[in-house]
C-alpha cells in the first residue's frame, strides 16, 4: 500500500523542469541531443583535478572531511574574490561559496521575496530560475528584450508599475536566448536601476566562455551598481557541472541573510570540492584551459550557425551568440514545438521547447538549441534530423 504524502500547496503544483524531463528520456541512447546545456566530458581538465583532490586528501583530509564554516573555506573565497577581482574589485568576504549557482539562484527566492513579490525578468529567460523564485511565491513579469537586451524604456516602465523585489539578468549570452546585453544596454539599464533604488541579480556562469568579440564588464561594475547587485559566477560550465561549485558577489546584510537560508538548506557546499578547486585554481592555469574549451566551442557554434541557417524555414528567426552554449530558434509561426518533440525524438534528435522559458506568455514557436555536446558531424546530422521531424525543406 503507498501512502499519499500531503504535499505543500507550493509543490503539489509545481512541475519539475521540462529540461531535466527531457534528459531523463536521452538516457536511452540513439538521440542527438540539443537539450541540455551540457559541457562536452571530452574537455574536462581530468588530470589536473585529479591532482588537487590528491592534494587535498593528501595533506589535510581531516579538515576536508569534516564539518565547515557555511560561507566558505577561506581559500576558494580568496580565489574566487582574485578572479572577480579582474572584472570588479572584491573582497574575499564578499564572496559566499555556493552549491552550484542553482543554490544561489534559490536562496536567493527565498532571502528577498515575500509571496506575491514581482521579478522582472527577460523575455525569454533561464527556465530554473522561474521555478525558484515561483517555489519562493513570487510573480515572474517579464520584460520586452531587442537584440541588445532588456529594453531600458520598458524596464523602467515595469519598475514604475511593479515595483520588483528585484530584476534578474542574464547579460552575457543568455539562457537560453544566447543574446549578450551591449555595454551601452548595461549603463542604460543600470541607469534605471540605480534611480529607482532597485536590487539586481546578476547570474554569469557563461561570460568567461567567448568565441568572437570584445568582453565586457558586469553590470555590477557600472559605479555605483556593486553595491546594489548579487553577481553569481559557477565552476559548472568553465571547469565541470559535476563538483557543483558556484559563488555569489553580495555586499553588506544581503550576504549574511543568504548565510542564514545556506545554513537552513544544507548547511555547507561540500568542503572536499571547495578545496580541491581552490587548489585548482592557485596551481592550475584556468585561463588556458578556458582557451581550449573556447576553441573547440567556437568551431561547433560555427557549424551550428552555417546548418542551422541552412535548414530553417523561410520567415524563423535564430541568434548568433557570441559565447556560452545556446541557439535561440523564433519560427514566429504556428508550430508548437512543445507538440512537436515526441515526433524529434523519435527521429533521433532532442532540444527544449521554447516555451518554458517564458515568465508569462509564451511563444510557442520557439526552441533552444545547445551547441556544446557534440561534435561538428553529429550537429550537422542532428540538425537534419530535426528538419525532417518539423518538416522543413
Ligand atoms: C543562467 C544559468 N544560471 C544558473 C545555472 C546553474 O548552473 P550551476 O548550478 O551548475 O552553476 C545555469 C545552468 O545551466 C544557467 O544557465
Amino acid at each position: 500500500m503507498t501512502f499519499s504524502f500531503p504535499i505543500s500547496s507550493r509543490f503539489a503544483s509545481a512541475p519539475s523542469s521540462p529540461v531535466r524531463d527531457i534528459l531523463s528520456v536521452l538516457k536511452r541512447g540513439g538521440v542527438i541531443t540539443f537539450a541540455g546545456g551540457i559541457p562536452d566530458p571530452d574537455l574536462f581538465e581530468i588530470d589536473d583535478l585529479r591532482a588537487a583532490y590528491e592534494h587535498v586528501f593528501a595533506t589535510m583530509p581531516g579538515r576536508a572531511l569534516q564539518y565547515s564554516v557555511t560561507e566558505g573555506e577561506p581559500e576558494l573565497r580568496e580565489q574566487a574574490a582574485t578572479r572577480l577581482s579582474r572584472q570588479l574589485p572584491t573582497m574575499a568576504s564578499d564572496i559566499a561559496v555556493t552549491t552550484g549557482s542553482q543554490e544561489a539562484v534559490f536562496l536567493i527566492g527565498q532571502v528577498l521575496l515575500d509571496p506575491g513579490d514581482v521579478v522582472l525578468v527577460e523575455r525569454p529567460t533561464y527556465l530554473a530560475a522561474l521555478q525558484a523564485f515561483d517555489l519562493a511565491g513570487g510573480r515572474m513579469v517579464g520584460v520586452e528584450c531587442d537584440a541588445e537586451g532588456m529594453v531600458p524604456d520598458a524596464l523602467a516602465a515595469a519598475v514604475a508599475k511593479h515595483r520588483p523585489a528585484f530584476v534578474y539578468l542574464v547579460p552575457n549570452f543568455g539562457n537560453p536566448s544566447g543574446r549578450t546585453m551591449s555595454a551601452a544596454r548595461r549603463e542604460a539599464v543600470a541607469e534605471v536601476l540605480l534611480r529607482t533604488g532597485t536590487p539586481l541579480v546578476e547570474d554569469d556562469p557563461y561570460g568567461e566562455l567567448r568565441y568572437s568579440g570584445a568582453a565586457l564588464a558586469p553590470i555590477a561594475a557600472v559605479p555605483g551598481m556593486a553595491a546594489q547587485t548579487i553577481l553569481l559566477n559557477s565552476a559548472s560550465k568553465v571547469m565541470a557541472p559535476g563538483v557543483r561549485i558556484g559563488w555569489l558577489r553580495a555586499e553588506g546584510d544581503v550576504r549574511r541573510a543568504l548565510d542564514v537560508a545556506k545554513q537552513a538548506a544544507g548547511l555547507h557546499s561540500p568542503v572536499t570540492d571547495q578545496l580541491a578547486i581552490a587548489r585548482y585554481l592557485d596551481r592550475c592555469n584556468l585561463d588556458a584551459h578556458i582557451a581550449k574549451v573556447v576553441a573547440v566551442y567556437r568551431e561547433r557554434r560555427d557549424a551550428m550557425a552555417a546548418d542551422l541557417a541552412a535548414v530553417l524555414p523561410p520567415g524563423a528567426s535564430m541568434t548568433r551568440p557570441e559565447g556560452g552554449m545556446f541557439f535561440w530558434v523564433d519560427l514566429d509561426d504556428d508550430t508548437d514545438t512543445g507538440a512537436l518533440l515526441p515526433r524529434a525524438i523519435d527521429e533521433g534528435v532532442a532540444y527544449v521547447p521554447g516555451w518554458a522559458f517564458y515568465a508569462d506568455d509564451p511563444r510557442r514557436c520557439t526552441l533552444r538549441l545547445s551547441f556544446v555536446t557534440s561534435p561538428p558531424e553529429v550537429i550537422r546530422e542532428g540538425l537534419g534530423r530535426l528538419a525532417r521531424a518539423f518538416g522543413w525543406g
